[in-house]
């Protein structure tokens, strides 16, 4: 039996923010869309969030935003008709979560490196000391764009006063609003609807909340956050930065769970990546999307992969790239030079050098010989090779798809096979060897001249 203590929290809805214009990405996909380890950004927040277990998870989006609500469902979006601030945005979810007796975490879908255990702790807060409103705190290197945190002699916050309203004397204020603010949802429903937008951007700031909560006598207070957590993302130059800083969390994430990396700073990871123990990732991998690692697997220097499974003990690369719809059996090898795409190789097969396994699928322990190529493309259709159990492909053949090798066949180095090569058969599809006797030494002596015999 379990004697730690569990905390219990009240019910929680989370409303993430994510209807603002993002104009300085210069794109033409939302903000909150633009990947960071392969996943778009905003799903990170919802990650985030779905861990605390929360009844309600609802994002505020702008008309037009269908891509955004198809990357978070199935959970709700809501529409912010205008971009009128970030307070008119958490009112958007009031329709449909005002009789929600609980806690409400609103957070931002363009500040994704936030984590479980920071709202976690935003949640601990509010049990421990019973205020009605916990906000995030940082102090950033350089607070210029922040919203500035009041505190009170007791550490009570009173306000928080955006960047372009504040006073030189609280533009002095270290202490930053990180932007995550957990509510008790009556008060949060109650404040908004007292909020104006008399102020420097003439916007409906949900940081006037806390002032106003002040006047109700609810009590507001802080919790400081990491400031990579509350890093938000305006520009590339930010996604840059959050991508690098999830990388780091994404390695040693790998690493805590029993993988070896040996360069790691050199490892691209995916948000999804799965990666069992005891496996080896040398320098310079990239891995993509979709990627299922199994236990004692070794992926060498330079290899690329993206939605593959790789099974236990194999061995992949250096310099291997992995295509969508492979799945690599146990202790299969895949060596240099190598690429594979919706390929099935079972365990046991080696594919060590030099070839292209496209749209086929490999029996357990086959041989593909160095330079083998399916033929899998005949410029309008895929085709399927089928390659059985225990074949033996010599090196540099052609297999012309639609095309069967059977079990344990061979087929000779060099050949074009386009016909079903049966079980246990040696296929041999190549010009045959003639030799002609001297010719080589004749096709010598008429090109050379004789040399004439010195003359004393
Ligand atoms: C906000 C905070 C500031 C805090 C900072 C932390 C306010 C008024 N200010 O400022 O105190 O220090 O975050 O990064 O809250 N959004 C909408 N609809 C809107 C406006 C914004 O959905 O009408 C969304 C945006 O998509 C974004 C988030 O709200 O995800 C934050 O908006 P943004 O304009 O970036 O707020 P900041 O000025 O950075
Ligand atoms: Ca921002």
């Amino acid at each position: 039996m379990s004697n730690e203590i569990e905390t219990t929290f009240p019910p929680l809805a989370c409303v993430i923010l994510a209807a603002g214009r993002g104009t300085r990405m210069r794109s033409e996909i939302p903000k909150v869309l633009h990947p960071i380890a392969n996943s778009p950004m905003i799903t990170h927040v919802v990650s985030a969030c779905g861990a605390l277990n929360p009844a309600n998870v609802m994002v505020v989006v702008a008309p037009g935003m269908d891509a955004v609500e198809k990357a978070v469902a199935p959970h709700r979006c809501v529409k912010q008709s205008e971009p009128l601030g970030t307070g008119d945005a958490a009112k958007a979810a009031q329709e449909t979560l005002k009789d929600f007796d609980g806690d409400i975490i609103v957070l931002f879908g363009d500040a994704p490196l936030v984590t479980t255990e920071a709202l976690r702790r935003l949640q601990l807060k509010r049990s421990e000391t019973g205020a009605d409103i916990v906000v995030s705190g940082f102090t950033p290197e350089d607070p210029t764009p922040y919203g500035r945190l009041v505190l009170d002699s007791r550490e009570n916050l009173i306000a928080i006063v955006e960047a372009a309203d504040a006073t030189s004397q609280q533009r002095d204020i270290r202490l930053c609003n990180g932007g995550v603010m957990l509510f008790e949802a009556k008060t949060l429903w109650t404040l908004l609807g007292q909020i104006n937008p008399v102020n420097a951007k003439g916007e409906y700031y949900l940081t006037d909340c806390i002032a106003l909560a002040g006047e109700a006598r609810k009590t507001c207070v802080v919790v400081p956050f990491p400031p990579d957590q509350v890093l938000g993302i305006n520009t590339r130059c930010e996604l840059a930065k959050a991508e690098k800083l999830m990388q780091q969390r994404l390695r040693g994430n790998a690493m805590l769970n029993g993988a070896t990396l040996i360069d790691p700073e050199t490892v691209y990871l995916s948000a999804d990546t799965k990666i069992g123990r005891d496996v080896t990732i040398g320098p310079n991998v990239v891995i993509g999307r979709g990627v299922e690692i199994g236990d004692k697997v070794e992926i060498r220097a330079f290899c690329h992969l993206e939605q593959v499974r790789i099974d236990n003990g194999a061995m992949i690369g250096p310099f291997a790239r992995l295509r969508p719809g492979t799945v690599v059996g146990a202790h299969v090898h895949i060596g240099n030079f190598v690429e594979l795409k919706n390929a099935k190789v079972d365990s046991g097969a080696k594919i060590n050098h030099l070839s292209y396994i496209g749209d086929a699928t490999v029996g357990a322990r086959a041989n593909i010989g160095a330079g083998t190529i399916t033929c899998n493309y005949d410029g309008f259709r895929k085709h399927l090779t089928q390659i059985g159990s225990e074949a033996f492909i010599g090196s540099n053949t052609a297999l012309v798809a639609p095309v069967k090798v059977g079990d344990g066949a061979f087929v000779g180095a060099g050949s074009v096979i386009t016909l079903e090569v049966p079980s246990k058969a040696l296929a041999v599809a190549r010009g045959r060897q003639t030799n002609i006797k001297d010719w080589a030494r004749r096709f010598r002596e008429e090109k050379v001249p004789k040399k004439e015999p010195p003359t004393h």
